[in-house]
């Protein structure tokens, strides 16, 4: 097993790769393609739970994709994404659920979508022996602030206070810091700026390694957003394989003489 201080890093390497999984047929899939992190992001909520947002995941949802997902996962490095209010409102609480995902659900390392109020918590996990991903820009727990899910780091003060914060986490302990729908010379600058690598999406080629939502990738998802990009169609195989389905059933051409168990000597039940 990886760990997080295999994590290739800035100066030259190969660009570390990330996708989310919250199943174990989807986790052993990336994982067999030799991607260096599995997310189990709460992005759960939207792509497999069918809610609008990520605020009603639970940790116990999350402690039980996770689990299923290290269960199928042996090289790359499993991270779970900590879900709204789980961490961040009390100490203790919040040192509970994010152990909970390595007692657990075998995760290596918690991600937090960070603010001021995640600095503190950072220093505390990572003294426990809790490894921390953070997670800057946009963050979509904050969307009833948003209203929506807007570039983040646009004007030179939110910018300013991003690569601050990125500063203060790295400071902390953080492994590896996720930097979301930004500017790239944002992401570029803070990229700099830090020695821990940081892990796009939506914010440009020049971070040390690229996350997307496996359900956007694969061609899964009903929406997907503008920076991710479609490398394959499931959805369509799914939809032509489930038609046919239900055609063959309905036309009784299946199931066929060989899907057919052969009849077992009985006599007459009735
Ligand atoms: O929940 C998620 O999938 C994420 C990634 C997009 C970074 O947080
Ligand atoms: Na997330």
């Amino acid at each position: 097993m990886p760990t997080v201080r295999d994590l290739k890093t800035k100066a030259g390497d190969e660009p570390i790769t990330m996708l989310t999984a919250y199943d174990a047929p989807t986790a052993a899939i990336i994982d067999e393609a030799g991607t260096d992190i599995i997310l189990v992001g709460d992005s759960l909520g939207n792509t497999s739970l069918g809610y609008e947002t990520t605020l009603p995941v639970t940790v116990d949802d999350m402690a039980r994709h996770t689990a299923a997902v290290a269960r199928a996962t042996d090289d790359a490095l499993v991270v779970a994404d900590m879900p709204f209010l789980s961490i961040g409102v009390d100490e203790a609480a919040s040192i509970e659920n994010a152990g909970r995902m390595l007692k657990e659900a075998d995760a290596q390392a918690v991600k937090l979508e960070c603010g001021p109020h995640t600095v503190e918590l950072t220093e505390k996990l990572v003294q426990v022996g809790i490894p921390v991903m953070a997670h800057l820009g946009l963050t979509p727990q904050h969307v009833n602030q948003y209203g929506g899910y807007p570039r983040q780091g646009t004007d030179q003060k939110a910018a300013e206070r991003i690569l601050e914060l990125a500063k203060a986490h790295a400071d902390a302990g953080a492994f590896s810091l996720v930097l979301e729908h930004v500017p790239a010379n944002l992401a570029a600058d803070v990229t700099q700026a830090l020695e821990i690598p940081t892990i796009g999406i939506g914010a440009g080629p020049d971070c040390d390694g690229q996350v997307l939502v496996v359900d956007d990738v694969v061609g899964l998802s009903e929406w997907a957003p503008s920076f991710s990009k479609q490398f394959g169609n499931v959805r369509a195989e799914m939809e032509s394989a489930v038609d046919d389905y239900v055609s063959a059933v309905e036309s009784g051409e299946f199931p066929a003489e060989e899907h057919s168990h052969e009849e077992a000597d009985l006599e007459d039940l009735y």
